[in-house]
């Protein structure tokens, strides 16, 4: 069981939750409305391994129009979910004993991942910022298999500059890494501008999923797009663990993907606004750190007596060692939760931060 889900269960009765990382806004309804008429239309068969042509389609489309990157419906698999985009990339990647880096604090898949696959994972430390220092990345990257990044990141919220995703590109090219860029949270940044890896070099995967961007999480519903080499290997290890995405959210995702996103700009405007309440709160009670640019999370420094106190007052936050080996004193908060819920838990906080 994840740090996460482990730490979710000891939550008391009443307790107000800022420690789950899922979107607390419903589907939006052209999305439903599309899986419903799937279902009514009985497109509820199995659909080819890599999933509905049509929706590869409009996942290109998606990749060019908003991202700036060219890939063709042959160089997409559509998965179960991010998590299963970046489960059937690191397998078919990695051998016994590469090295897989990723940045710690980090997403938690990614070590799992790169264990499951008989790697050996390594964290990269962040700045005192809790960005990523180019520096850091290049010292470990020589002999290693693969750099996993993910900006906007999970759980600091920081979002890199595209001139450190650019160097990182480069300099694993040409120290034959291959770069998983997992951009999850690419439509939550608040005043930067998203950069895809891929714009920058060849030796790229991109993974996303409509989980957050459309609050489907439920859905899995995600991809990865690559180069012909290793998405031809990546369909193997997907076919024989998934066959393929649940049809009824590919057509969902088909509306997702041509329909706009007015509903993903509300999303985003939401968030915005109770990251301000959550920052502007915690500050006031003494917290200091930078404000975070980026996903729903804010990762906080305190000690480890703190934190507890915060748990006993009955607001559910993250611990920090759940991500990585390197964030002890810190604990990360989820501002995907109601502006009620998040003004109520800053009143318990001030409880307990004297
Ligand atoms: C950075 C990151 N990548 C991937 C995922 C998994 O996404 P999905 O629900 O689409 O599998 C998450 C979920 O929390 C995440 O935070």
């Amino acid at each position: 069981m994840s740090g996460i889900r482990k730490f979710f269960q000891q939550a008391r009765p009443g307790a107000i939750s800022l420690g789950l990382g899922q979107p607390d806004f419903p589907t939006p309804d052209h999305i439903k409305d599309a899986a419903i008429d799937a279902i009514r239309n009985n497109l509820t068969g199995y659909t080819f391994n890599t999933g509905v042509y049509e929706l590869r389609e409009a996942i290109c489309s998606k990749l060019a129009v908003e991202n700036g990157i060219s890939y063709t419906p042959d160089q997409v698999i559509v998965t179960a979910g991010a998590g299963e985009a970046l489960f059937i990339t690191i397998t078919t990647l990695v051998d016994e004993g590469d090295r897989v880096l990723f940045a710690d604090p980090g997403f938690v898949s990614y070590e799992a991942c790169a264990v499951l696959a008989g790697g050996r994972p390594d964290g990269v430390p962040l700045d005192d910022t809790l960005h990523l220092d180019v520096e850091a990345c290049k010292e470990k990257m020589d002999g290693a298999k693969v750099f996993v990044l993910n900006s906007p990141a999970n759980p600091t919220g920081t979002v890199e500059d595209p001139g450190t995703i650019r160097a990182i590109v480069e300099y694993a090219a040409d120290a034959g890494v291959t770069v998983i860029s997992d951009e999850v949270y690419e439509h939550f940044i608040y005043g930067k501008e998203h950069a895809s890896a891929a714009r920058f070099g060849e030796n790229v995967v991109t993974i996303n999923a409509t989980s957050k961007t459309y609050a489907m999480t439920g859905w899995r519903l995600g991809y990865m797009a690559a180069p012909d080499a290793i998405v031809g290997q990546a369909v193997k290890v997907h076919q024989y663990c998934q066959t393929c995405a649940t049809s009824i959210s590919q057509y969902a995702a088909i509306a997702a993907y041509t329909g706009g996103n007015d509903c993903v700009r509300m999303m985003k405007d939401e968030y915005a606004q109770r990251r301000d309440l959550l920052y502007d709160g915690l500050t006031r009670l003494g917290f200091d750190f930078p404000k975070p640019e980026g996903a729903f999370y804010m990762f906080v420094p305190m000690e480890r007596e703190l934190f507890q106190a915060i748990i006993n007052a009955g607001v559910v936050i993250i611990p920090g060692d759940a991500f990585g080996a390197n964030a002890g004193n810190y604990a990360r908060f989820s501002y995907a939760a109601s502006r009620e819920n998040i003004t109520e838990a800053l009143k318990r906080i001030a409880t307990v931060t004297g």
